[in-house]
């Protein structure tokens, strides 16, 4: 059985996301462990919640909360909604979890072992007021080159000019607003990526067949770029890993935690041992997904994520795994994504733009934004939402070919026939071309899923719900009825039948109408042999049910009432 292991980049914690974060790779991610399931693969899917660093500190301080009792809420309301969208996740862990805290302390102490890390000091600012060390970016002040009076320590959002914070003219903090701060002198642990450069360039050229987004921003960094330089690992914060060496402390890093960037890729393999933990199960059955001398050998694994999540993916992270000297499993294909817009502007959770998950579920059904997302995937270019695309597509594709498929032929069948498969009549032409064009389609459809061509699959599949439409529409079962009733109960049974093909094909885009559909026709869920075989898989006499309306449409109304509502920024 192929094993295959996916992950998606881990969202961070501070708030609900929005559809551009969902579309950007849990729901990616989640179509392709649906599909690599149903074609029998067994499947390790993780994902996680990405719990530290300062932006949530501060969002925990905003709630008025503990950061360690925030990220746990939070972590719940990510879940719910994970589960709303039907995000098949096998963990959803925490990078907060004490398995994480292990293997990024473990994963330190290898590198350091391998000379890979060296103490540096650096001076920074304090806030004094704020009781602790400022990031770059909250450290406000006046730009020494344009005179703008909120420009951020890291850069000046007016000039574009990249600052130290200590260029900044009255600079404050962005926390609190005090201006009494200071200079210290502070020391932090830097992965030495930079001896590590050769070893990253040979293990970027040995993948084949990766995507050219994935791979032009990995070499682009690696080369001309500064991602190749050694980095800061560690940061002045309460939240966070705390620095060790392994089991042991580390002597002069009291205090500090691993950066944010540093423990939160560590958590797809710490969320697999959560997940083992949580089964009740030993080590080996996590580390069978991840240990290359432990079966992981035998493991293809898949990524997903945003292209600006790229460079910490290709060099970074391969760092932190190469460099431990141990055999992790690296990723075999990466697959990235632009972004997706809205309605003419970007996406923000600064400033509450565009739809969140919480509010998507409020109004519709997931299959309705799975269907929509995932057939407008930012893949090779970024995308837009609008309400007028998103209506026009859902109520064309899912209402009126798909779901009036289904109703129309079930309802004619209940009509005519009653609710058991008619018997009688021999299978024609036509049949025998539905059956050809459904077969050829099909075998493009697998193999744009196989290739994780997301859009290019959506369109087979479209054209797939198309073919049995327009079979309908030529065979007319209606009007043969009136002269033949055997030949029209031969038509009603092809078309029947194309039930279960159609809910099995489709589930991995919309799971919950897939299962409506088999649930109607007592039909059972898998992936099939060929399209001939699934074509006779409703024997005559066998029942099935009416099914409730799949899709309704959405109505004009609706749409004016929700582009309203989703126009401005959320509160
Ligand atoms: O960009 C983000 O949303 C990050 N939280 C992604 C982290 S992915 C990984 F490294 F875990
Ligand atoms: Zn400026």
């Amino acid at each position: 059985m192929p094993r295959t292991l996916i992950t998606s980049a881990i969202p961070y914690i501070n708030g609900i996301k929005h559809l551009g974060n969902l579309i950007g790779s849990q729901l990616p991610a989640d179509l392709y462990a649906r599909y690599a399931r149903a074609r029998g693969h067994e499947v390790m899917f993780i994902c996680a919640t990405d719990e530290h660093g300062t932006p949530a500190e501060l969002a925990a301080a905003k709630a008025g909360k503990p950061v360690a009792e925030y990220c746990a809420e939070m972590w719940q309301v990510q879940k719910d909604l994970a589960d709303g969208f039907r995000l098949s996740f096998d963990h959803f862990g925490r990078s907060s979890s004490p398995q994480n805290h292990r293997l990024t302390q473990h994963f330190a102490g290898r590198l350091d072992d391998a000379g890979l890390i060296e103490e540096r000091s650096s001076r920074q600012v304090y806030s004094n007021a704020d009781g602790r060390f400022l990031p770059d970016r909250y450290v406000e002040g006046t730009c020494p080159n344009c005179g703008y009076d909120r420009a951020r320590g890291d850069q000046c959002e007016n000039c574009t000019k990249q600052l130290d914070p200590t260029d900044l003219i009255e600079p404050r903090s962005a926390i609190s607003g005090s201006t009494d701060l200071e200079v210290r002198e502070t020391k932090h642990l830097f992965l030495l990526q930079s001896k590590l450069r050769d070893r990253l360039d040979a293990w970027i050229d040995g993948q084949v067949g990766w995507p050219v987004l994935t791979t032009s921003i990995a070499k682009k960094w690696l080369h001309d770029g500064d991602g190749l330089q050694d980095r800061g690992i560690t940061r002045d914060l309460d939240w966070g890993v705390p620095v060790a060496k392994g089991d042991a402390p580390w002597p002069g890093m009291e205090g500090k935690v691993f950066y944010v960037w540093f423990d939160a890729p560590i958590e797809y393999i710490a969320a697999t041992n959560e997940w083992a933990d949580a089964e009740g199960r030993g080590d080996a059955d996590w580390r069978r997904w991840w240990r290359t001398d432990e079966g992981a050998q035998d493991v293809r694994y898949v990524q997903f994520m945003g292209k600006d999540n790229v460079p910490f993916h290709t060099l970074s992270f391969p760092a932190t795994l190469l460099g431990s000297g141990e055999s992790w499993k690296t990723v075999d294909y990466l697959k990235s994504f632009n972004y997706l817009n809205y309605d003419g502007g970007q996406f923000s959770t600064s400033q509450g733009r565009g739809v969140f998950m919480d509010q998507a579920l409020a109004i519709l059904p997931p299959d309705y934004w799975r269907w929509w997302l995932l057939s407008h995937v930012p893949e090779n270019n970024d995308t837009e939402f609008t309400w007028e695309a998103f209506q026009t597509d859902v109520n064309k594709d899912l209402a009126d070919v798909l779901g009036n498929f289904v109703s129309r032929i079930t309802k004619f069948c209940r009509s005519k026939f009653g609710e058991a498969i008619p018997e009688g009549g021999t299978p024609g032409e036509a049949e025998q071309a539905l059956g050809t064009r459904l077969a050829e389609g099909l075998a493009r459809y697998e193999s744009h899923m196989d290739g994780i061509e997301i859009r290019k699959a959506a369109t087979e599949l479209r054209a797939l719900w198309v073919a049995g439409n327009e079979y309908l529409q030529e065979a007319a079962p209606w009007a043969t009825f009136k002269t033949d009733p055997e030949q029209a109960a031969m038509q009603v049974r092809t078309a029947l039948n194309l039930i279960p093909l159609y809910a099995n094909l489709s589930a991995p885009f919309i799971p919950d109408a897939a299962g409506a559909m088999l649930d109607a026709m007592g039909a059972e869920p898998g992936w099939p042999e060929d399209v001939a075989t699934a074509m006779g898989v409703l024997p005559p006499g066998h029942g099935f049910t009416v099914p409730d309306v799949l899709f309704a449409k959405i109505t004009d109304e609706q749409r004016e009432d929700w582009a309203a509502r989703f126009a401005g920024t959320r509160a």
